[in-house]
């Protein structure tokens, strides 16, 4: 089994995080969260010798997936996003695929666990290969998504933070949907003593600090 290469890029006037997904061995490449520069990324891929296989949302936010037709009209692959994120794309793209949380996906040999972290948005998903975690906007490093937008929930966020996300391994390394933190990365370990959402003791504590209910 090959080891997952991973190519990190802040993109766009949100500082956004985009990622190009690799394996090694077959040089098959997942793009995650087409946005901004399609061309650049896809230029990237050809660079490095791998073919955009797929695509990976982590939501439908617009400044996730606003290179996704960009996209399209060059790579014609399917695109995962949750079930629960379908409604909000607009327009409707023709290559989805509804992932579920039982799903696995696959980018070359290398599989993905697929989290499914409602909060931020009603189907944010993050994905998990050897170790290393794609958070989008559910997790930053040293934060956490806004839950006060339309089809956030913030209890669904303290569920997700505290029940699924904290469950992993500390040595999980975590990749966010921005570049909001002191460093582009770290680890669940670090991230459990110094990120402030994760340091509360009950939801109604992360209620009260997060949304001053
Ligand atoms: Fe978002």
């Amino acid at each position: 089994m090959s080891r997952l290469l991973i190519q990190q890029y802040e993109i766009g006037p949100l500082n956004n995080f985009l990622y190009l997904l690799g394996d090694p061995e077959t040089k098959e490449m997942a793009i995650v969260d087409p946005a901004w520069d399609v061309d650049f990324l896809a230029s990237e891929a050809k660079r490095l010798g791998y073919k955009i296989t797929k695509a990976f949302l982590t939501h439908a936010h617009p400044d996730h997936v606003n290179g996704l037709n960009k996209l399209l009209a060059i790579h014609q692959v399917p695109v995962y996003i949750s079930k629960y994120e379908i409604p909000a794309m607009r327009p409707r793209i023709t290559n989805l695929v509804e992932v579920t949380q039982q799903d696995k996906l696959s980018v070359g040999k290398i599989s993905f666990d697929v989290l499914y972290t409602p909060g931020h948005t009603p189907g944010c998903q993050c994905f998990l290969a050897q170790g290393q975690l794609f958070t989008g906007d559910t997790f930053f490093i040293d934060g956490c998504g806004r839950c006060d937008l339309p089809g956030s929930d913030p209890k669904a966020m303290y569920n997700s933070l505290y029940n699924i996300l904290m469950k992993l391994p500390d040595e999980t390394v975590v990749y966010s949907g921005h570049n909001y933190g002191p460093t582009p990365t770290d680890t669940m370990g670090n991230q459990k003593q110094t990120n402030p959402y994760l340091q509360y003791n009950s939801l109604k504590e992360f209620l009260v600090e997060r949304m001053g209910l």
